[in-house]
């Protein structure tokens, strides 16, 4: 990495476990076997004391009409990025970052029907910043309640739950090299094994650039192969 900064963003559905292999990930990425680097996990929304603030607006406040909720989202990542994620990749650190533009493509764009304006005004945000590798936690949702009968709304909540799957499965596919797909519903040790291994090989890809290098992968336009 010769002094570059590795951005990592974890992806997935509700209940995947990004926090349990997010922890692991950063224990493993600072201690001796992988070089002692200095790692900075973070998470979105809320990961600084504005986005402690945008985070509480949009999940425990009354119903948040839906664009506004988008634009809160953007603004957390803003501020985010701009504060917290660009100065620690320019220091030299490895970011390991909980959720990022893909969960507003994906549940404010597609669940909620907003469309591709989401993306955009992300974008604009963060100044087009993009991560070197996006690991999406896979996993069938609610696979305990496939077993019996459901009520109507406990079909909606599946519904609703494969559909979030299933889009952050087709944005990975967008991007294959910038993105790991793993199967989460196993055990907790399998899955972090493949963790590691997605973040090595992309270690490898990236080399010594840095995710806000122009010449660096980090900042090909989205989706570009
Ligand atoms: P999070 O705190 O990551 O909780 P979880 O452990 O369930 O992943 O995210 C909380 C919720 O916020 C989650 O349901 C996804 C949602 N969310 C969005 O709808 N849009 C976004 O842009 C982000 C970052 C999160």
């Amino acid at each position: 990495m010769a002094g570059g900064g590795f951005w990592i963003v974890f992806e997935g559905g509700d209940g995947v476990g990004k926090s349990t292999q997010i922890d692991l990930l950063a224990a493993w990425l600072s201690s001796a076997d992988a070089g002692a680097r200095t790692v900075l996990t973070t998470r979105e929304p809320g990961g600084t004391d504005l986005g402690v603030e945008l985070r509480q607006a949009v999940m425990h406040g009354d119903h948040v009409e839906p664009h506004a909720e988008a634009l809160l989202y953007a603004a957390d990542r803003g501020h985010h990025i701009a504060s917290v994620v660009r100065p620690a990749l320019e220091r030299g650190d490895v970011v390991v970052q909980d959720r990022y533009i893909d969960s507003s493509v994906i549940y404010q764009g597609l669940a909620r029907g907003l469309g591709d304006m989401v993306e955009r005004v992300s974008l604009w945000a963060t100044e087009g910043a993009l991560p070197d590798l996006t690991v999406v936690l896979d996993m069938e949702p609610h696979a305990d309640r496939l077993a019996r009968d459901l009520d109507r709304v406990e079909r909606e909540t599946v519904a609703h739950a494969n559909l979030i799957r299933q889009g952050f499965l087709d944005r990975a596919a967008l991007a294959p090299q910038r993105y790991a797909v793993i199967d989460a519903a196993r055990p907790i040790a399998d899955v972090a094994a493949d963790v590691r291994a997605s973040v090595l090989a992309a270690l490898e890809r990236v080399g010594g650039t840095t995710a806000f290098d122009p010449e660096s992968p980090g900042v090909e336009p989205w989706g570009t192969p």
